[in-house]
Order: C-alpha cells, then sequence, then structure tokens
C-alpha cells in the first residue's frame, strides 16, 4: 500500500451559519493514496468544489480534521498554508484561470518565481513543461491567442511546475468539446501513469470514469466511493 496522502475526518463545511446556512460539506471521511487517481463526482450543488477547494486550502473547513501527510492541517501556520499551496499543490480549473496580460510561458514560470526559483532555472523548466504538453509553439503568446484545449495545456503545465504532491482538477473539461476533452483526459491518464496524485472533480460520468476510483458525492455527503479499474 503506498502512503496515505490525504485524509478528511468527518469534515464539515457550512456557510452562512445560522438560519439560512448551507451545509456544502455534511461530513465527509476518506483517505486518498499516493498515486492514486481519483475522480469526485456528483451533480450541480452537491459540494464538490467546495471539498476540491477545502482539500486545496483555498478554503477553511467548519469541522472535523483535514490531515495532509500524516500532519493536521488546522495547525498549520498561514505561512505554511501559502507554502503548501504553492509547493505541494497544482490547480486546474474549468476557465483555465491564466493570467491574460503575460505569456503562456510566463504564466507556466509564475508558480516557480512565488517559489523563489531563478530566472533561468524558471525558463528552462516551463520550456520543458510546455514541450511536454506539446504547446512551446504557443509560449511567447499571450494566453487569449489561444484555443481552449491549448489553453488548458497551459494551465496543466503551471499545475506542473512546483513539482506537486497533488493534482487537483476542477471540471477541467468542463469548456473544452469533446474531441479536446479526450485529449485532455489522455494527459491527465498520462500524468496519474508517471506517478502523479491527481483529485478531479466534475459532474460529468464520461469524465469521471477516466479515473481509477470514483467518489461520489450527493448533497454533501459520500454516497459511494468505488474503485474503477
Ligand atoms: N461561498 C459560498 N457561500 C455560500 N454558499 C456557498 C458558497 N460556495 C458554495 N456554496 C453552496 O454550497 C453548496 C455546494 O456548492 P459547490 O461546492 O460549489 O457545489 P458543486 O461544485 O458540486 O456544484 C451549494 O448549495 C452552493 O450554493
Ligand atoms: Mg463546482
Amino acid at each position: 500500500m503506498s502512503p496515505t496522502i490525504i485524509e478528511c475526518k468527518n469534515v464539515t463545511r457550512i456557510f452562512n451559519p445560522g438560519e439560512n446556512e448551507v451545509r456544502a460539506l455534511a461530513g465527509v471521511s476518506f483517505k486518498i493514496e499516493k498515486g492514486e487517481y481519483v475522480s469526485i463526482m456528483g451533480k450541480s450543488g452537491s459540494g464538490k468544489s467546495t471539498l476540491l477547494n477545502t482539500l486545496g486550502l483555498l478554503d477553511n473547513l467548519t469541522s472535523g480534521q483535514y490531515i495532509l501527510n500524516g500532519n493536521d492541517v488546522s495547525n498549520y501556520s498561514e505561512k505554511k498554508l501559502t507554502k503548501t499551496r504553492l509547493k505541494s499543490f497544482g490547480f486546474i480549473f474549468q476557465s483555465f484561470n491564466l493570467m491574460n496580460n503575460i505569456t503562456c510561458l510566463k504564466n507556466v514560470e509564475l508558480p516557480m518565481l512565488y517559489a523563489g526559483i531563478n530566472g533561468q532555472e524558471r525558463k528552462k523548466r516551463a520550456l520543458e513543461l510546455m514541450d511536454k504538453m506539446q504547446i512551446l509553439d504557443q509560449a511567447n503568446k499571450k494566453p487569449m491567442t489561444l484555443s481552449g484545449g491549448q489553453r488548458q495545456r497551459v494551465a496543466i503545465a503551471r499545475a506542473l511546475a512546483n513539482s506537486p504532491d497533488v493534482i487537483f482538477a476542477d471540471e477541467p473539461t468542463g469548456a473544452l468539446d469533446s474531441t479536446t476533452t479526450k485529449n485532455i483526459l489522455n494527459l491527465l491518464k498520462e500524468l496519474h501513469l508517471s506517478g502523479n496524485t491527481i483529485v478531479v472533480v466534475t459532474h460529468d460520468i464520461g469524465v469521471a470514469k477516466s479515473a481509477d476510483r470514483i467518489i461520489t458525492i450527493k448533497d454533501g455527503l459520500i454516497e459511494s466511493d468505488v474503485m474503477n479499474l
């Protein structure tokens, strides 16, 4: 068995506590091992993004425990949270979330810039990653001039920049056509086969099925958790 990277124990996330509160996560418990490729599936509003944001340390949980690499994140300082997000996690979003006023190359370099890596090394690694994602020829263009699929490849290269422990993707193919979706899913599969731990959130069963394990959530609770091999 591989070491556990992520463990949630009865995690809740309640928005607007009080009369009109929303229990986006109503008590979820599960573990993810190093190297797993997991999808989290559920209808719109079921709590998928909230769960992903919690796992990615982009949002705080309300109660329960989140154990990351054996450490309870509630003990993390703000500084440690930021450092973990930057160095241990890579993020891929439906709308790519690229900076449109800088080149694709600079977008891929950005996490390394924040991590304090020198300019020469940044550029070298960013170009390598763009080559791997087959978008090297787009390096000096601004994101807006690229197709959706190309932009998502830039975002994946950026997610890989600091060699993260976990790649989190929230509806990564939600803005793409079916052919491009297939290509991006193949890419994620390749990344998984080369050892990356990947967590993908989606409402699309077709996307969910590309993972080795499917966790289904409904109303903020885990409904099922099955292997898909
Ligand atoms: N910042 C927020 N404030 C209030 N309610 C929120 C917030 N974010 C999400 N919610 C609510 O929490 C529930 C789960 O949302 P979300 O995690 O975005 O679902 P999904 O990603 O599965 O569509 C929904 O009812 C949503 O309206
Ligand atoms: Mg969502």
